[in-house]
């Protein structure tokens, strides 16, 4: 085999992942829990060639990483290959809708697959984790979540067929963010009063959704989300200088989410590192709850998804 072609989808943490405790290896601080966008997807080829890797479809700091990250799978398994990759996301790149996450899952199911490595799935996790921490995530679809051990790896919890919610993601800009998940992270650890209290809390939420997510117990789950998503923020915010993710528009759609839910519609927001919310909504309400984010003053434009994104390998 010279190429191989693999989609996998992005996915956002319910529980989140925020600190490292090895930034060399991206080892989280804290445990995470996640589900699959089932149709926000990147799609990657590698072809084996000779020379040096070239790169079709990232730039700047993006292709930078892969780079490194395609240097320590060459390092890691003796290989002497170089790769053409071309890689392309149907949704917006680098601003907080987990880009990384779908882009290394995709390298590293494809370099599995190209070079015969035959990693077991939690071997799979691990690499991708090396490449973007919520990376370990999207090699499966449905409901994950990450366990830290002496490393970190992800699990798959359920498919997608155990809870099969929507999922209305509010994009408040196209732009990039200011600045990226890894030093921002850094300046929540070095600098903000409240990062130990996140720390100390995680296990406790970690806990209450996994429950949640076997109960089905939409309520409990939405609690939980908005909490331990809100904790993230404030974390985020009071870093010295802060760091800045909200837009007037993030603030108004979490608004209407509240007002949704005090009007019967079971739906609850989370943001990661970006200002875009994604709002999660039980089966058959996804409709609804985009026409309504829609009108939102400030929303560019909403994107609507089932849960799910199992990777998908082809041989073109
Ligand atoms: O995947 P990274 O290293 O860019 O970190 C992303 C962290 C959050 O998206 C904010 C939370 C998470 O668990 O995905």
């Amino acid at each position: 085999m010279t190429a191989v072609t693999v989609s996998a989808a992005s996915n956002i943490a319910l529980v989140k992942y925020w600190g490292k405790s090895d930034t060399s290896t991206n080892r989280p601080a804290t445990a995470s829990l996640s589900i699959g966008l089932e149709d926000l997807r990147t799609e990657t080829t590698l072809t084996l060639k000779d020379g040096e890797d070239s790169i079709n479809g990232l730039d700047g700091i993006a292709a930078t990483r892969l780079i490194q990250f395609l240097d320590s799978v060459r390092q890691r398994f003796d290989v002497d290959a170089a790769f053409a990759v071309n890689t392309a996301n149907n949704f917006p790149t680098g601003s907080g809708l987990a880009s990384s996450a779908s882009g290394f899952a995709a390298v590293t199911l494809g370099l599995d697959r190209l070079l015969n490595l035959n990693l077991d799935q939690q071997e799979l996790t691990r690499l991708a984790r090396t490449g973007s921490g919520s990376a370990a995530r999207s090699v499966f679809g449905g409901f994950n979540q990450i366990v830290l051990d002496e490393d970190a790896y992800a699990e798959h919890l359920y498919g997608a067929d155990h809870w099969p919610l929507e999922i209305v993601v509010a994009i408040a800009t196209e732009a990039g963010k200011a600045i990226g998940s890894t030093a921002a992270m850094q300046l929540s650890e070095g600098t903000s009063p409240y990062y130990d209290a996140w720390l100390a809390t995680h296990a406790d939420d970690m806990h209450s959704a996994r429950q949640a997510l076997a109960d089905r117990n939409f309520e409990q789950l939405a609690e939980i989300s908005e909490h331990n998503c809100l904790k993230m923020h404030a974390t985020i915010m009071t870093s010295q200088p802060a760091v800045h993710y909200w837009l007037p528009a993030t603030v108004a759609v979490m608004h209407e989410v509240v007002r949704l839910r005090e009007n019967g519609v079971p739906a609850f927001f989370t943001i990661d590192a970006g200002s875009q919310v994604k709002v999660v909504c039980e089966p058959g309400y996804g409709q609804q709850v985009e026409s309504v984010i829609n009108e939102v003053p400030g929303v560019v434009k909403t994107i609507r998804t089932r849960l799910g994104g199992e990777p998908h390998i082809t041989q073109p």
